[in-house]
């Protein structure tokens, strides 16, 4: 016979449960048992209720019998407050090390230990960069989501929560506490964050970071909204609970991991401050790497015992603390945007900022990409703005403050005609990016002098921006074959230049014209040329004459280009005044040709073997590689055939490494080529 209690509690247990149905059902479109199974489980629950009319809850799922819920059924007007039986408190903030060294030492203070006594255990978890969340189980059955509030009034946000994938509805657990409370926090991953903000419209805005973006789904009245929208949970402790004592970190982790929530990504032990000091730099070298935003550390001290000793302040516990990474995000006024011109003619827009400090470095100017950008985000010069530093990456703008605009800030146009030059601006199809068409343009000039003479181009020693600048100027130069025509007296004429310096700059023209080929043709600033790209070209054509003759459809099926790039190179060859370039720079003695196989002809590992190169080497550029393998007597070609004896593939190898292995050659890569060759 079953007792009362086991029967109220089924009540429970079966009333959740056919909510979560209803719920998965009727918003997620994703119902996870058959008709059959909800109809047997709301029959048991009729037959209990009809046994204790006074356990009938006001929203059973029993009272909507006969009449089929609807999605409105699970929206709310308006969120419901909640109360929390335990406060959801906060954290002190350490901003950094120093002021985690005085919390240890309070700590340590606060547990009247002394000098020759240990440190107590401590742990260290992420501090997650989204909104707290409370969700209480009974049974083992999720039956209440709330946000933090004010820490003692929340907004209950159970139907969002029932979307979330990584939020069990159900703890998997044969004997679950009767009542437990997981605290934790939702999260946006970095690139849903990202789609999402790129799916919205114009009137819609943009969210400036996973956490709003997280906090605006989560709060929404509309469950259907959030289900769109992946948001995750990692649960970091506990409130309300009865009869289970989690205050040991690993402990909670093991539990929360074996009912069903996603692992805990990051859990060290440490004591004293050195050890937290060595874990806080170690995770700041790999914050900008994880899917997910953190802005810190949680340190907590371990144990029941010890946190109870320790005690609270008023609204955070003295046995937990936050110790923060410098912000990446601020405010700023945009005061204005300028466009500059790039080597290849392209313009990019450049935002002008009031300066700011961000994370200890001052922004005052950050990227804006291209016009449909700015469009896109509604910018206006005299707006506030939100920025952002990450890593190495330029700063960027996010988004406007619209909340703060008066109507002083003005949209933004972008220039019909080049700001260096006038030139007419155009769209070549299917690029978002403006270009400046002036193949004369000063900028461009400038920019096309400074990449030939570039370390990964020419690598022409002494040629800097300043003296490219002084050579334009005086009119000495235009074009990268002027170079070779200069004397030693107009060089030796420049600003803060001498007769030594002008022979050497000269030395270092003559030193560029041995530069293989593959150089030669990067240096040229085709659009899309880039280094890789010129040696595909290179191992595929070995000439400039093949080259120049070749159409679109020729240059396409080139390893590794494809029609864009190929266009790009048959419109830069059809400029006349780079067919003159050319010509000139050939007579000057430049490199316009590859030898089909090179060959030092020397004894070496590689001594008459025939190798081939494909993809992208972790350490070596492709052209270093073939040094090597020439230097070790091996000969370098183009494509593979029977005649191959060896490949050598880096990252993204493509149709060369499918046929080497049909083939049945030896495939090595380059920490095998470094073996052999002895470095
Ligand atoms: S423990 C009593 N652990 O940071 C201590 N909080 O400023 C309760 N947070 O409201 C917090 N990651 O939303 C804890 N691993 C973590 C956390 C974390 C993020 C948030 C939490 C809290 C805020 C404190």
């Amino acid at each position: 016979m079953s007792n009362e209690n086991d029967d109220l509690r089924r009540i429970r247990a079966l009333s959740a449960t056919l909510h979560q149905h209803n719920f998965r059902y009727y918003i997620l479109d994703d119902p996870q048992v058959s008709d059959a199974e909800y109809d047997r489980l709301l029959k048991e629950l009729e037959e209990l209720e009809s046994r204790y009319p006074k356990a009938v809850a006001k929203d059973s799922p029993t009272r909507k019998v006969g009449v089929t819920w609807t999605p409105e059924d699970f929206v709310a007007d308006k969120l419901p407050s909640v109360e929390h039986r335990v406060p959801m408190l906060s954290l002190e903030n350490a901003m950094g090390t120093d002021e985690v060294r005085d919390w240890v030492e309070r700590v340590r203070k606060g547990l009247e230990l002394t000098e020759g006594d240990p440190d107590p255990p401590l742990t260290v978890e992420y501090k997650f960069d989204g909104v707290a969340i409370s969700l209480l189980y009974e049974d083992g059955v999720l039956v209440r989501a709330a946000t933090r509030g004010d820490g003692v009034t929340g907004e209950e946000v159970t139907g969002t929560a029932r979307t979330i994938r990584s939020v069990p509805p159900q703890l998997k657990d044969k004997t679950p506490p009767p009542r437990i409370e997981l605290r934790g926090e939702v999260v946006l991953q970095n690139a849903d964050f990202e789609a999402l903000n790129a799916s919205r419209s114009q009137d819609e805005g943009l969210f400036a970071n996973p956490r709003n973006a997280a906090a605006g789904t989560l709060r929404q009245l509309d469950p259907r909204i959030a289900a769109k929208r992946p948001l995750d949970v990692f649960i970091y402790g506990i409130g309300d609970q009865e009869g289970i004592d989690l205050s040991v970190q690993k402990d909670l982790i093991d539990h929360i991991e074996r009912w069903g929530f996603q692992p805990c990504p990051f859990l060290r032990e440490a004591s004293g401050a050195d050890e937290l000091i060595a874990i806080y730099e170690e995770v700041m070298e790999v914050r900008d790497d994880l899917p997910f935003d953190i802005d810190g550390l949680v340190i907590k001290v371990q144990g029941a015992g010890l946190r109870e000793q320790l005690g609270m302040r008023a609204r955070s516990p003295r046995w937990a603390v936050a110790l923060k990474f410098p912000a990446r995000q601020e405010t700023t006024k945009l005061l204005d945007i300028q466009v500059q011109v790039g080597r290849t003619g392209a313009l990019t827009p450049v935002a002008h900022l009031e300066p700011v400090n961000v994370g200890g470095v001052t922004v005052s100017r950050a990227g804006l990409h291209n016009p449909k950008e700015i469009a896109r985000k509604d910018l206006r010069i005299g707006d506030d703005v939100v920025i952002q530093r990450a890593g190495d990456v330029i700063p960027q703008v996010v988004k406007p403050v619209d909340s703060l605009r008066d109507g002083s800030q003005k949209p933004y146009e972008f220039p019909t005609s080049c700001p260096e030059c006038n030139g007419a601006v155009h769209y070549p199809e299917e690029e978002i990016i403006p270009y400046c068409d002036n193949f004369q343009c000063p900028a461009q000039i400038r920019g096309r002098l400074e990449h030939f003479a570039s370390r990964r181009a020419l690598d022409i020693d002494g040629l800097g921006e300043k003296l490219i600048d002084q050579l334009v100027t005086e009119g000495l130069v235009t074009v990268p074959s002027d170079l070779y025509s200069l004397s030693v007296d107009q060089v030796a004429g420049l600003d803060r230049m001498a007769v030594k310096s002008a022979e050497n700059l000269l030395a270092a023209l003559e030193v560029s014209k041995g530069r293989p080929f593959s150089r030669v043709l990067h240096a040229l600033g085709i659009r899309h040329v880039g280094e890789r790209v010129a040696e595909l070209i290179v191992d595929d054509t070995l000439e400039i004459d093949t080259l120049m003759a070749a159409d679109e459809e020729r240059l396409a099926q080139i390893e590794g280009l494809g029609e864009i790039i190929a266009r790009s190179i048959v419109a830069f060859f059809e400029i006349p005044a780079v067919q003159n370039e050319i010509k000139v720079l050939r007579d000057a003695g430049l490199t316009f040709h590859q030898e089909k196989a090179e060959t030092s002809g020397t004894e070496g590992a590689f001594s008459g073997l025939t190798v081939v190169i494909t993809g992208t080497m972790p350490t070596l550029s492709r052209d270093d590689a073939k040094q090597k393998i020439i230097a070790s007597g091996g000969k370098v070609v183009g494509s593979v055939s029977s005649k191959t004896d060896l490949l050598l593939a880096g990252e993204k190898a493509g149709s060369k490494l499918k046929k080497a292995t049909d083939l049945g050659i030896e495939v090595i890569d380059e920490e095998e080529l470094l073996k052999r060759v002895g470095d």
